[in-house]
Protein backbone atom coordinates (compact mmCIF):
# COMPACT_ATOMS: atom_id res chain seq x y z
CA UNK A 1 0.00 0.00 0.00
CA UNK A 2 2.56 2.37 0.99
CA UNK A 3 4.11 2.54 -2.91
CA UNK A 4 0.29 2.62 -4.12
CA UNK A 5 0.36 5.91 -1.98
CA UNK A 6 3.16 7.35 -2.88
CA UNK A 7 2.65 6.91 -6.86
CA UNK A 8 -0.70 8.20 -6.01
CA UNK A 9 0.32 11.39 -4.00
CA UNK A 10 3.14 12.52 -6.64
CA UNK A 11 0.32 13.21 -9.51
CA UNK A 12 -2.01 14.62 -6.99
CA UNK A 13 0.55 17.47 -6.01
CA UNK A 14 1.16 18.27 -9.55
CA UNK A 15 0.08 21.50 -10.47
CA UNK A 16 -1.31 21.19 -13.95
CA UNK A 17 -1.39 18.30 -16.42
CA UNK A 18 1.63 17.14 -18.04
CA UNK A 19 2.61 17.00 -22.01
CA UNK A 20 0.11 14.40 -22.67
CA UNK A 21 -2.29 14.97 -19.63
CA UNK A 22 -0.86 12.76 -17.46
CA UNK A 23 -1.13 13.38 -13.80
CA UNK A 24 -4.27 15.23 -14.28
CA UNK A 25 -7.90 14.57 -15.64
CA UNK A 26 -10.88 16.70 -17.34
CA UNK A 27 -14.18 15.75 -15.91
CA UNK A 28 -16.52 15.78 -18.72
CA UNK A 29 -13.86 15.20 -21.63
CA UNK A 30 -12.89 12.23 -23.44
CA UNK A 31 -11.00 10.41 -21.15
CA UNK A 32 -8.60 7.57 -23.15
CA UNK A 33 -7.46 4.67 -21.68
CA UNK A 34 -3.60 2.91 -22.70
CA UNK A 35 -5.11 2.21 -26.06
CA UNK A 36 -6.28 5.71 -26.73
CA UNK A 37 -10.44 4.58 -26.34
CA UNK A 38 -12.78 6.32 -24.31
CA UNK A 39 -12.77 4.40 -20.95
CA UNK A 40 -15.79 2.46 -21.08
CA UNK A 41 -16.65 1.92 -17.11
CA UNK A 42 -20.03 3.39 -16.35
CA UNK A 43 -21.63 3.63 -12.98
CA UNK A 44 -18.40 1.96 -11.92
CA UNK A 45 -16.18 1.70 -8.52
CA UNK A 46 -12.58 0.31 -7.47
CA UNK A 47 -11.29 -1.84 -5.90
CA UNK A 48 -7.65 -1.85 -4.46
CA UNK A 49 -5.53 -4.83 -4.95
CA UNK A 50 -2.18 -5.69 -5.30
CA UNK A 51 -1.17 -1.99 -5.14
CA UNK A 52 -3.49 -1.17 -8.12
CA UNK A 53 -6.51 0.53 -8.62
CA UNK A 54 -9.15 -1.19 -10.39
CA UNK A 55 -11.95 0.57 -11.93
CA UNK A 56 -15.23 -1.53 -12.71
CA UNK A 57 -18.23 -0.20 -14.74
CA UNK A 58 -20.77 -0.97 -17.25
CA UNK A 59 -19.16 -1.62 -20.92
CA UNK A 60 -22.07 0.73 -23.21
CA UNK A 61 -22.51 0.63 -26.67
CA UNK A 62 -23.54 2.88 -29.21
CA UNK A 63 -27.27 4.34 -29.46
CA UNK A 64 -29.93 3.64 -27.41
CA UNK A 65 -29.14 0.11 -27.12
CA UNK A 66 -26.34 0.63 -25.28
CA UNK A 67 -28.59 1.04 -21.82
CA UNK A 68 -28.77 -2.43 -21.73
CA UNK A 69 -25.95 -4.91 -21.15
CA UNK A 70 -24.71 -5.79 -24.64
CA UNK A 71 -21.24 -6.78 -23.65
CA UNK A 72 -21.30 -6.82 -19.37
CA UNK A 73 -18.70 -5.24 -17.09
CA UNK A 74 -15.38 -3.59 -17.97
CA UNK A 75 -12.59 -3.54 -15.95
CA UNK A 76 -9.34 -1.11 -16.15
CA UNK A 77 -6.19 -0.83 -14.31
CA UNK A 78 -4.09 2.45 -12.72
CA UNK A 79 -1.30 3.13 -10.57
CA UNK A 80 -2.18 6.46 -10.44
CA UNK A 81 -5.86 7.18 -10.84
CA UNK A 82 -4.89 9.14 -13.89
CA UNK A 83 -3.47 6.41 -16.45
CA UNK A 84 -5.85 3.20 -17.19
CA UNK A 85 -4.93 0.10 -18.82
CA UNK A 86 -7.95 -1.93 -20.62
CA UNK A 87 -8.04 -5.52 -18.34
CA UNK A 88 -10.71 -6.66 -20.54
CA UNK A 89 -14.44 -7.65 -19.89
CA UNK A 90 -14.52 -8.93 -16.03
CA UNK A 91 -18.21 -10.07 -16.46
CA UNK A 92 -19.22 -11.53 -20.25
CA UNK A 93 -23.20 -11.43 -20.52
CA UNK A 94 -24.44 -15.13 -21.96
CA UNK A 95 -24.78 -14.88 -25.99
CA UNK A 96 -25.51 -18.97 -26.09
CA UNK A 97 -28.54 -18.88 -23.30
CA UNK A 98 -31.72 -16.37 -23.75
CA UNK A 99 -33.25 -17.95 -20.52
CA UNK A 100 -29.80 -16.96 -18.47
CA UNK A 101 -30.23 -14.06 -15.64
CA UNK A 102 -27.42 -12.08 -17.43
CA UNK A 103 -28.38 -13.30 -21.22
CA UNK A 104 -27.44 -9.82 -23.47
CA UNK A 105 -29.97 -7.59 -23.46
CA UNK A 106 -30.51 -7.66 -19.54
CA UNK A 107 -30.01 -4.92 -17.47
CA UNK A 108 -26.51 -4.80 -15.68
CA UNK A 109 -25.55 -1.82 -13.78
CA UNK A 110 -23.59 -0.25 -11.26
CA UNK A 111 -21.32 -3.00 -10.86
CA UNK A 112 -19.10 -2.93 -7.57
CA UNK A 113 -16.43 -5.14 -6.17
CA UNK A 114 -14.89 -5.65 -2.91
CA UNK A 115 -12.43 -8.48 -1.48
CA UNK A 116 -13.05 -11.29 0.87
CA UNK A 117 -10.71 -11.71 3.01
CA UNK A 118 -12.14 -14.89 3.99
CA UNK A 119 -12.69 -17.06 0.92
CA UNK A 120 -9.77 -14.41 -0.56
CA UNK A 121 -12.12 -13.75 -3.17
CA UNK A 122 -13.45 -10.87 -5.61
CA UNK A 123 -17.35 -10.34 -5.45
CA UNK A 124 -19.21 -8.12 -7.48
CA UNK A 125 -22.80 -7.34 -6.85
CA UNK A 126 -24.68 -5.59 -9.52
CA UNK A 127 -28.16 -4.22 -10.40
CA UNK A 128 -29.50 -7.04 -12.59
CA UNK A 129 -33.21 -6.79 -14.95
CA UNK A 130 -33.74 -9.87 -16.43
CA UNK A 131 -34.14 -9.13 -20.24
CA UNK A 132 -37.02 -7.83 -21.52
CA UNK A 133 -39.09 -6.33 -18.13
CA UNK A 134 -37.89 -3.42 -17.81
CA UNK A 135 -36.86 -2.01 -14.12
CA UNK A 136 -39.61 -4.50 -12.53
CA UNK A 137 -37.10 -6.83 -11.65
CA UNK A 138 -35.23 -4.75 -9.25
CA UNK A 139 -33.08 -7.73 -8.57
CA UNK A 140 -29.27 -7.93 -7.38
CA UNK A 141 -26.51 -10.12 -9.15
CA UNK A 142 -23.52 -12.00 -7.81
CA UNK A 143 -20.38 -12.77 -9.53
CA UNK A 144 -17.14 -14.11 -7.76
CA UNK A 145 -13.19 -14.43 -9.27
CA UNK A 146 -9.75 -15.27 -7.69
CA UNK A 147 -8.52 -12.51 -9.36
CA UNK A 148 -9.16 -9.31 -9.08
CA UNK A 149 -9.70 -8.44 -12.74
CA UNK A 150 -11.58 -11.59 -13.01
CA UNK A 151 -12.80 -13.41 -15.20
CA UNK A 152 -15.68 -13.45 -12.87
CA UNK A 153 -18.05 -16.17 -12.63
CA UNK A 154 -22.15 -15.28 -12.50
CA UNK A 155 -23.13 -17.19 -9.00
CA UNK A 156 -27.50 -16.09 -8.56
CA UNK A 157 -29.56 -13.30 -9.03
CA UNK A 158 -31.79 -12.46 -5.74
CA UNK A 159 -34.34 -10.06 -4.07
CA UNK A 160 -32.02 -9.37 -1.12
CA UNK A 161 -33.67 -9.71 2.50
CA UNK A 162 -36.11 -12.58 1.67
CA UNK A 163 -38.00 -13.00 4.77
CA UNK A 164 -36.62 -11.29 6.53
CA UNK A 165 -38.25 -7.99 8.12
CA UNK A 166 -35.95 -5.08 8.72
CA UNK A 167 -34.65 -3.84 11.98
CA UNK A 168 -36.58 -0.90 12.51
CA UNK A 169 -39.72 -2.71 10.52
CA UNK A 170 -42.91 -0.57 11.78
CA UNK A 171 -45.59 -2.60 13.26
CA UNK A 172 -47.95 -1.46 10.48
CA UNK A 173 -45.90 -2.89 7.88
CA UNK A 174 -45.66 -6.21 10.24
CA UNK A 175 -47.60 -8.04 7.42
CA UNK A 176 -47.63 -9.48 3.91
CA UNK A 177 -50.68 -8.43 2.30
CA UNK A 178 -50.41 -7.52 -0.87
CA UNK A 179 -50.67 -4.13 -2.02
CA UNK A 180 -53.29 -3.16 -4.38
CA UNK A 181 -52.87 -4.82 -7.46
CA UNK A 182 -54.14 -1.83 -9.63
CA UNK A 183 -51.53 0.70 -8.08
CA UNK A 184 -48.88 1.29 -10.81
CA UNK A 185 -45.12 2.77 -9.70
CA UNK A 186 -43.51 4.49 -11.96
CA UNK A 187 -40.20 4.51 -9.96
CA UNK A 188 -39.03 8.36 -9.97
CA UNK A 189 -41.19 11.47 -8.43
CA UNK A 190 -44.20 9.56 -7.23
CA UNK A 191 -46.10 10.94 -4.70
CA UNK A 192 -45.40 10.36 -1.39
CA UNK A 193 -46.42 6.90 -0.02
CA UNK A 194 -48.97 6.76 2.89
CA UNK A 195 -47.68 4.56 5.79
CA UNK A 196 -50.27 2.29 5.16
CA UNK A 197 -48.81 1.81 1.64
CA UNK A 198 -47.20 -1.53 2.48
CA UNK A 199 -44.25 -1.97 -0.70
CA UNK A 200 -42.09 -3.72 2.20
CA UNK A 201 -44.49 -5.89 3.36
CA UNK A 202 -45.45 -6.85 -0.09
CA UNK A 203 -42.06 -8.26 -1.24
CA UNK A 204 -41.04 -9.20 2.38
CA UNK A 205 -42.09 -13.36 1.37
CA UNK A 206 -39.80 -12.82 -1.89
CA UNK A 207 -37.31 -10.38 -1.71
CA UNK A 208 -37.02 -6.77 -1.12
CA UNK A 209 -36.77 -4.33 -4.42
CA UNK A 210 -32.73 -3.55 -5.20
CA UNK A 211 -31.94 -1.29 -7.67
CA UNK A 212 -29.29 1.73 -7.65
CA UNK A 213 -26.78 0.11 -4.95
CA UNK A 214 -23.74 0.62 -4.10
CA UNK A 215 -21.31 -2.22 -1.28
CA UNK A 216 -19.42 -0.92 1.58
CA UNK A 217 -16.94 -2.87 3.97
CA UNK A 218 -16.28 -1.37 7.46
CA UNK A 219 -13.17 -1.27 8.90
CA UNK A 220 -14.01 -4.48 10.85
CA UNK A 221 -14.66 -6.22 7.43
CA UNK A 222 -18.48 -6.15 7.55
CA UNK A 223 -19.68 -5.55 4.23
CA UNK A 224 -23.49 -3.88 3.54
CA UNK A 225 -25.01 -3.63 0.60
CA UNK A 226 -26.56 -0.38 0.03
CA UNK A 227 -29.64 -0.12 -2.43
CA UNK A 228 -32.87 2.00 -3.31
CA UNK A 229 -36.10 -0.20 -2.73
CA UNK A 230 -39.77 -0.03 -2.55
CA UNK A 231 -40.16 1.30 -6.01
CA UNK A 232 -37.36 3.38 -5.17
CA UNK A 233 -38.75 5.52 -2.19
CA UNK A 234 -36.51 4.00 0.51
CA UNK A 235 -33.35 2.98 1.00
CA UNK A 236 -32.07 -0.43 2.63
CA UNK A 237 -28.83 -0.77 3.81
CA UNK A 238 -28.25 -4.22 4.39
CA UNK A 239 -25.30 -6.30 5.97
CA UNK A 240 -23.97 -8.98 4.24
CA UNK A 241 -22.98 -12.76 5.18
CA UNK A 242 -19.58 -13.80 5.41
CA UNK A 243 -18.59 -14.70 2.30
CA UNK A 244 -20.19 -11.37 0.97
CA UNK A 245 -22.05 -13.80 -1.36
CA UNK A 246 -25.46 -13.29 0.08
CA UNK A 247 -27.00 -11.22 2.93
CA UNK A 248 -27.20 -11.65 6.22
CA UNK A 249 -30.75 -10.77 6.66
CA UNK A 250 -30.03 -7.94 9.00
CA UNK A 251 -31.14 -4.51 7.23
CA UNK A 252 -32.99 -1.58 7.86
CA UNK A 253 -34.74 1.21 5.81
CA UNK A 254 -33.93 4.90 6.22
CA UNK A 255 -35.01 8.12 4.02
CA UNK A 256 -38.35 7.21 3.82
CA UNK A 257 -40.09 8.57 0.80
CA UNK A 258 -37.11 10.62 -0.45
CA UNK A 259 -36.49 8.84 -3.47
CA UNK A 260 -32.89 8.44 -3.46
CA UNK A 261 -30.78 6.99 -6.13
CA UNK A 262 -27.37 6.46 -6.62
CA UNK A 263 -26.06 5.75 -3.30
CA UNK A 264 -22.87 5.76 -2.25
CA UNK A 265 -21.10 5.27 1.43
CA UNK A 266 -17.91 6.15 3.01
CA UNK A 267 -16.60 6.82 6.68
CA UNK A 268 -14.77 9.58 7.71
CA UNK A 269 -13.53 10.14 11.46
CA UNK A 270 -15.92 7.43 12.92
CA UNK A 271 -18.72 8.55 11.00
CA UNK A 272 -20.62 7.08 8.29
CA UNK A 273 -21.80 9.28 4.76
CA UNK A 274 -24.10 8.93 2.29
CA UNK A 275 -23.64 11.06 -1.14
CA UNK A 276 -26.96 10.17 -2.94
CA UNK A 277 -29.26 11.85 -5.97
CA UNK A 278 -32.88 12.55 -6.57
CA UNK A 279 -35.00 10.21 -8.88
CA UNK A 280 -35.26 11.35 -12.22
CA UNK A 281 -33.87 8.73 -14.88
CA UNK A 282 -31.04 9.28 -16.62
CA UNK A 283 -31.52 13.25 -16.23
CA UNK A 284 -29.38 15.14 -13.64
CA UNK A 285 -30.79 16.54 -10.58
CA UNK A 286 -29.61 18.36 -7.08
CA UNK A 287 -27.06 15.77 -4.98
CA UNK A 288 -28.23 14.27 -1.30
CA UNK A 289 -25.94 13.98 2.00
CA UNK A 290 -26.35 12.19 4.81
CA UNK A 291 -24.32 11.28 8.16
CA UNK A 292 -24.88 8.74 10.75
CA UNK A 293 -22.25 7.85 13.56
CA UNK A 294 -23.99 4.14 13.46
CA UNK A 295 -24.66 2.60 10.24
CA UNK A 296 -27.94 1.42 11.52
CA UNK A 297 -28.89 5.25 12.06
CA UNK A 298 -30.23 7.26 12.96
CA UNK A 299 -29.26 8.94 9.69
CA UNK A 300 -29.03 13.01 9.56
CA UNK A 301 -29.61 14.17 5.73
CA UNK A 302 -27.27 16.91 5.44
CA UNK A 303 -27.03 19.29 2.64
CA UNK A 304 -26.74 18.96 -1.34
CA UNK A 305 -23.09 18.53 -1.57
CA UNK A 306 -22.22 20.45 -4.74
CA UNK A 307 -21.58 23.71 -4.26
CA UNK A 308 -21.44 26.60 -7.25
CA UNK A 309 -22.59 26.80 -11.26
CA UNK A 310 -24.93 23.99 -12.02
CA UNK A 311 -25.00 22.11 -8.17
CA UNK A 312 -28.47 22.02 -8.41
CA UNK A 313 -27.61 19.11 -10.81
CA UNK A 314 -24.69 18.10 -9.56
CA UNK A 315 -22.23 19.16 -12.18
CA UNK A 316 -24.78 17.18 -14.68
CA UNK A 317 -23.31 13.87 -13.18
CA UNK A 318 -24.95 11.13 -10.46
CA UNK A 319 -23.12 9.92 -8.29
CA UNK A 320 -21.42 6.24 -8.15
CA UNK A 321 -18.87 5.81 -5.97
CA UNK A 322 -16.36 7.97 -3.52
CA UNK A 323 -12.78 6.38 -2.83
CA UNK A 324 -11.28 7.25 0.14
CA UNK A 325 -7.37 8.00 -1.12
CA UNK A 326 -5.08 5.77 0.42
CA UNK A 327 -2.36 7.53 2.83
CA UNK A 328 -4.25 10.98 2.38
CA UNK A 329 -7.08 10.95 5.73
CA UNK A 330 -9.87 13.52 5.06
CA UNK A 331 -9.22 13.32 0.83
CA UNK A 332 -11.95 11.68 -1.17
CA UNK A 333 -12.41 11.52 -4.86
CA UNK A 334 -16.08 11.59 -6.41
CA UNK A 335 -16.76 9.96 -8.88
CA UNK A 336 -19.78 10.47 -10.72
CA UNK A 337 -21.67 9.88 -14.30
CA UNK A 338 -22.64 12.28 -16.91
CA UNK A 339 -25.36 10.21 -18.74
CA UNK A 340 -25.77 10.50 -22.34
CA UNK A 341 -28.76 7.65 -23.32
CA UNK A 342 -29.07 8.91 -26.40
CA UNK A 343 -25.28 7.22 -27.30
CA UNK A 344 -24.81 5.66 -24.30
CA UNK A 345 -21.05 4.49 -24.81
CA UNK A 346 -20.24 8.23 -24.81
CA UNK A 347 -20.93 9.23 -20.83
CA UNK A 348 -18.59 10.94 -19.27
CA UNK A 349 -16.68 10.94 -15.74
CA UNK A 350 -17.03 13.42 -13.38
CA UNK A 351 -14.53 13.02 -11.10
CA UNK A 352 -13.96 15.74 -8.78
CA UNK A 353 -12.09 16.18 -5.08
CA UNK A 354 -14.77 15.73 -2.25
CA UNK A 355 -13.79 17.70 1.25
CA UNK A 356 -15.24 17.68 4.10
CA UNK A 357 -16.25 21.04 5.89
CA UNK A 358 -16.90 19.52 9.36
CA UNK A 359 -19.83 16.95 8.44
CA UNK A 360 -20.86 18.42 5.82
CA UNK A 361 -19.15 17.05 2.12
CA UNK A 362 -18.66 18.97 -0.50
CA UNK A 363 -17.67 18.66 -4.12
CA UNK A 364 -16.61 21.96 -6.40
CA UNK A 365 -16.17 22.20 -9.69
CA UNK A 366 -12.61 22.05 -11.10
CA UNK A 367 -11.88 22.07 -15.08
CA UNK A 368 -8.29 19.66 -14.08
CA UNK A 369 -8.75 17.22 -11.56
CA UNK A 370 -5.22 16.95 -10.09
CA UNK A 371 -5.97 16.85 -6.39
C1 LIG B 1 -30.87 6.36 -12.79
C2 LIG B 1 -29.95 5.33 -12.24
O1 LIG B 1 -29.09 5.92 -11.33
C3 LIG B 1 -29.18 4.68 -13.36
O2 LIG B 1 -28.28 3.74 -12.84
C4 LIG B 1 -30.18 4.05 -14.28
O3 LIG B 1 -30.87 3.04 -13.60
C5 LIG B 1 -31.17 5.10 -14.77
N1 LIG B 1 -31.82 5.75 -13.64
C6 LIG B 1 -32.22 4.51 -15.67
O4 LIG B 1 -33.18 5.47 -15.98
Amino acid sequence: MRRLTLLLLAPLLLPACGPKGEGTFAPGEIWPDNNGVHINAHGGGILIADDTYYWFGEHKTEGTAGNSAQVGVHCYSSKDLYQWKDEGIALAVVTDDTTHSITKGCILERPKVIYNRKNNQYVMWFHLEPKGAGYSGAMSGIAVADRPAGPYVFLKAIRPNAGAWPLNVQDIHRTTTPVDGSQTFSGGNLPTHPDSLNLLGRDMPGGQMARDMNLFVDDDGTAYHIYASEENSTLHISQLDEDYTGCSGRYARFFVNRFMEAPVMFKHEGNYYLIMSGCTGWAPNAGRSAVASSIWGPWEELENPFRGEEAELSFRSQSTYVLPLPGAPGRFMYMGDRWTPNDAIDGRYIWLPLRMEGKQPVIEWNNRTNG
